[in-house]
């Protein structure tokens, strides 16, 4: 199967923090964010293999500091990894004051997303092309942390 590189499938998407989306602090609320991550991170693993995706996992979600109501949330969604069926994303979300321009980094996390056949299976995608020193190092840390969660997700079922 050709290989493809993370570039291909990056995904950029930005929303403006409305009153709707604001917790009690007038701050997003964090299910919100959390909702535009998944939304980012499928666009980026659909756009990498071309097949139906499903969120598997989400961790190492922090949110670092609060968005406020009427700054831009800026989204960035890239591949880190892509294993058999399943693919890493990593989203960070930096919130952009409109008058200033001035950008933080506010949420980060990592999500795994999985291929779909037509009848529901986990299917093999495209593997990924490293490009760059950067990216090789990322891979590199992504296959520890898959190990991690995957370490943690069979403990939890039991
Ligand atoms: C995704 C799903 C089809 C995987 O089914 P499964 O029986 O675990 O399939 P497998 O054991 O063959 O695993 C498939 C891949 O997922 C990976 N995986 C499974 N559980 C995982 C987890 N908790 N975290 C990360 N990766 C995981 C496996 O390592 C494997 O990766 P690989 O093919 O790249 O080696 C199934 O868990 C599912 O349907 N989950 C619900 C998805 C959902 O409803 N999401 C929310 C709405 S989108």
């Amino acid at each position: 199967m050709t290989g493809k590189a993370a570039r291909e499938s990056a995904v950029e998407m930005a929303e403006t923090v409305l009153p709707q989306d604001a917790n009690t602090h007038g701050t997003a609320f964090g299910g919100k964010i959390v909702q535009w991550i998944d939304l980012c991170a499928g666009m980026v693993a659909g756009r990498h293999c071309r097949l139906p995706v499903v969120t598997v996992s989400m961790d190492d979600l922090h949110f670092h500091e609060p968005i406020k109501i009427g700054d831009f949330a800026l989204l960035s969604g890239r591949l880190t990894a892509v294993f058999r069926s399943s693919m890493e994303i990593s989203v960070r979300v930096m919130a952009e004051n409109p008058l200033s321009g001035e950008r933080r980094l506010c949420t980060s996390a990592y999500l795994t997303f999985v291929a779909l056949s037509t009848d529901g299976r986990p299917v093999e995608v495209p593997p990924l092309v490293l490009e760059t020193p950067e990216e090789q190092d990322a891979f590199e840390r992504a296959k520890e942390r898959r190990e991690r969660r995957l370490q943690r997700a069979s403990a939890r079922r039991g």
